[in-house]
């Protein structure tokens, strides 16, 4: 019934991706690019910033993360964080999301009254930003999953790819074609969740 509900509805995490897809790297970055600028934020600061990594770039990221990892992961569960992170690697690439903290900040000192509310607002923006750019990639049928391993890959990935000091890492959204479908998913009760008065 409703095309945007039926793509809310594709959006899933996909782990199981790969490189199988018609679309160019162009074509997926202008589909994130889109759903970002479109998406809203606080007095519309447009706070949200993307790096798009694909090929060795995005190699990198996920050699960067291991590295990192390694010594802070117990041995016997490093193979699994290994084998979780080939998986990243396997995709098409990874758009990261930032929030430029210098915009923050600046809006808090033009806007004293919202000065508590202009930190939230920033991470209510990059969800919002991130969501929409999965939703859209779903309805393209590329898949993709979001992952948080800032901030202990902020400084490297910041030197690897020259990233502004006031930009703050906020996830890493995987992509690639579906190579596997999501898993089964539980929804809570409706009753427990929502209330309506008429
Ligand atoms: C704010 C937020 C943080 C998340 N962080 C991670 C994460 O770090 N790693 C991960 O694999 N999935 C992460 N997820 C994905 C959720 O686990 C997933 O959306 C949830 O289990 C529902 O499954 P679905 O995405 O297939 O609908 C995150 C989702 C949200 C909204």
């Amino acid at each position: 019934m409703s095309k945007f509900l039926d793509s809310l509805k594709k959006r899933r995490s996909i782990y199981g991706l790969g490189r199988n897809t018609d679309l160019s790297n162009e074509e997926i970055e202008t589909i994130i690019k889109d759903a970002v600028k479109n998406s809203p934020s606080a007095f519309n600061s447009q706070t949200s910033r993307v790096v798009f990594l694909f090929g060795e770039a995005n190699q990198k990221l996920w050699e960067i993360t291991e590295e990192t990892l390694k010594p802070l992961t117990p041995a016997e569960f490093f193979p699994n964080t290994q084998a979780k992170l080939a998986g990243f690697a396997a995709g098409i690439g990874t758009a990261l999301f930032f929030e430029d903290t210098d915009v923050v900040a600046n809006l808090q000192e033009q806007f004293p009254l919202y000065a508590d509310n202009f930190p939230d607002w920033s991470e209510q923006s990059t969800g919002i930003a991130a969501v929409n750019a999965w939703v859209a990639l779903a309805e393209a049928n590329i898949g993709a999953n979001l992952q948080h391993y800032n901030p202990v890959i902020d400084e490297k990935v910041a030197a690897e790819f020259d990233i502004p000091d006031s930009w703050n890492l906020r996830g890493q959204l995987v992509f690639g074609s579906i190579e596997a479908p999501a898993g089964e998913k539980d929804f809570m009760n409706d009753a427990d969740r929502f209330k309506s008065f008429n």
